[in-house]
């Protein structure tokens, strides 16, 4: 399914052919290997006609270069070399595969025209890039891309061969061991996101998860009953109106060689939101098959984790439900007591993400009293008409943490934007029979759903919420997905493991 290239690092040219890609700059300058093949009057005349300029990931395509053992060349542009940042070398790989046809076998000359070196990690970064859009979903497709009838795509899934041949290739070949982990783990949130609920309910869901116990990740899963004689009514009440049995599942990596307490990452997993009997307009409800983005982002990023020998202590912790509207259904009026013994009037069963998390984030304090808990969640439609679809809100009672996901944001390019809490918004949830009500009104909606969940955080734990819905699906294609599902938050979320909580 995911058509993943092989790719690899090298010091040299293996063999000449296939395809040959170099990069050029805004000079049209070239590096050392490439200027040795003797192209760069090819590339000039070829710029020439073709008004190519070098410009920071614009492509140019040259057929059956004369006096060339390679088949074809394809030259991409970095733009002005010293602008360069982290993101641009991810984009980069995906503009690389971007170029390529299935089952092309390419050579990459990783060098810059002004003669730095590309650093191990920046390769790798390519190769991540190359990765990440190289996948597609296209399981349910009977029929290949290449239109012939009958080969269940098999055609469209031969892979790209990608050798990246660069000076720092020794350090590229460890940087990708991590790298690859972190690739792995954004595809599965992809792919997760991607299913369809007819496939994909609770229990399927929790089975995916549960898989990461082959890379020595202990799981937990609580049943029904399990969670009935925890008291958790709130994920309950949304769970009851339907046939498919809600999961609550928790992932624990112990990579730390302290066994102090881990960092907690939540995760709304509801694999299909119907609204319930606050059921939605019939227009776009099966982009709600993706409303489990945060846990599959949780199960993506543990998997990164494991996959990469991660020295942190983590625990993801995911709240699997279906929100349908049945005789047995959830109404509005309803009042449930919260595992944590607030008490909740629900005004509005379309607004369940908050109710799930309310019983899965006590759950992780007081099964792993973790010191930082931050959870995902495709939460509220209010938050695109915020931020739209390049940022997801992020709210944090700790400006330490609230910093450092900004920072892993903003290197990864999966970035965040602070939005507020305050006693304020406490004010828009009070209830008239319950300690709480489940909506707090029209204005400020991402606000005082996240207001909510801060009623089940404990004080002295650093907590962020980020809300995803905008994010984690059908946002824009970039350079490096191409696919409805984006994986948000495995690439930030490893980050901030990697630069807060490791050795
Ligand atoms: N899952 C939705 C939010 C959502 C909307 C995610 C669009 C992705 C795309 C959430 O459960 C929801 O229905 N929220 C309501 C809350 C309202 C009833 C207070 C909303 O945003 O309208
Ligand atoms: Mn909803
Ligand atoms: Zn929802």
């Amino acid at each position: 399914m995911t058509h993943s290239p092989a790719v690899s690092f090298h010091k040299s040219t293996m063999n000449e052919t296939g395809t040959l890609i170099v990069l050029t700059d805004e000079t049209l300058g070239l590096g050392a290997a490439a200027q040795g093949l003797g192209i760069a009057d090819l590339l000039q005349k070829a710029a020439a006609t073709a008004d190519y300029k070098g410009k920071s990931l614009a492509v140019l395509d040259l057929l059956a270069p004369a006096n060339l053992a390679f088949d074809r060349l394809v030259v991409v542009g970095l733009g002005k070399a010293d602008e360069l940042v982290e993101g641009d070398w991810s984009r980069l790989g995906g503009v690389i595969l971007g170029a390529l046809r299935k089952g092309e076998k390419a050579t990459l000359h990783a060098e810059r025209p002004d003669g730095t070196a590309i650093s191990g990690d920046q390769l790798a970064d390519i190769g991540l890039g190359a990765v990440l859009r190289a996948y597609s979903f296209d399981r349910y497709k009977s029929k290949g891309k290449n239109g012939k009838d009958g080969d269940n795509g098999k055609a469209a899934k031969a892979p790209v061969t990608l050798d990246i041949v660069a000076a720092e290739s020794g350090k590229a070949k460890k940087a990708w061991v991590a790298r690859s982990a972190i690739a792995e783990g954004a595809i599965l949130a992809r792919e997760l996101v991607n299913e369809p609920a007819n496939v994909l309910g609770p229990v399927e869901f929790a089975e995916k998860a549960a898989a990461l116990e082959a890379l020595g990740v202990t799981i937990e899963t609580l049943t029904e009953k399990q969670m009935k004689k925890l008291g958790m009514r709130a994920l309950l009440g949304v769970a009851q109106g339907s046939v498919r049995p809600p999961r609550l599942v928790a992932m624990h990596w112990n990579g730390a060689k302290s066994k102090g307490k881990p960092v907690a990452f939540v995760g709304k997993g509801v694999v299909f939101d119907t609204g319930g009997i606050s059921i939605k307009p019939a227009g776009g409800m099966e982009d709600m098959k993706g409303d489990m983005g945060g846990a599959a982002a949780v199960v993506g990023l543990m998997h990164a984790l494991a996959a990469r020998k991660s020295k942190a202590n983590v625990v993801g912790i995911i709240g699997l439900v279906e929100n349908m509207p049945d005789g047995n259904a959830q109404r509005p009026g309803d009042i449930v007591a919260a595992a944590s013994g607030v008490t909740i009037e629900i005004i509005n069963t379309d607004a369940e993400g908050r109710l799930v998390l309310a019983d899965a984030l006590w759950y992780a304090q007081k099964t792993y009293e973790p010191k930082v808990i931050v959870d995902l969640a495709t939460l509220t439609g209010a938050i695109m008409v915020a931020l739209g679809t390049d940022y997801a809100g992020m709210f944090a009672t700790d400006d330490v943490l609230a910093d450092a996901l900004s920072k892993a944001g903003e290197a990864t390019g999966e970035k965040v934007w602070r939005m507020p809490l305050g006693p304020a918004y406490d004010k828009m949830i009070e209830s008239k029979f319950a300690d709480i009500k489940n909506t707090g009104g029209r204005y400020g909606g991402s606000i005082t759903a996240a207001q909510f969940l801060k009623r089940f955080v404990d004080d002295g734990v650093a907590w962020a919420h980020l809300d995803i819905a905008g994010t984690a699906m059908g946002s824009p294609q970039t350079e490096i997905n191409r696919s409805w599902a984006s994986g948000w938050g495995v690439r930030i979320l490893d980050r901030l493991v990697a630069d807060n909580y490791e050795g």
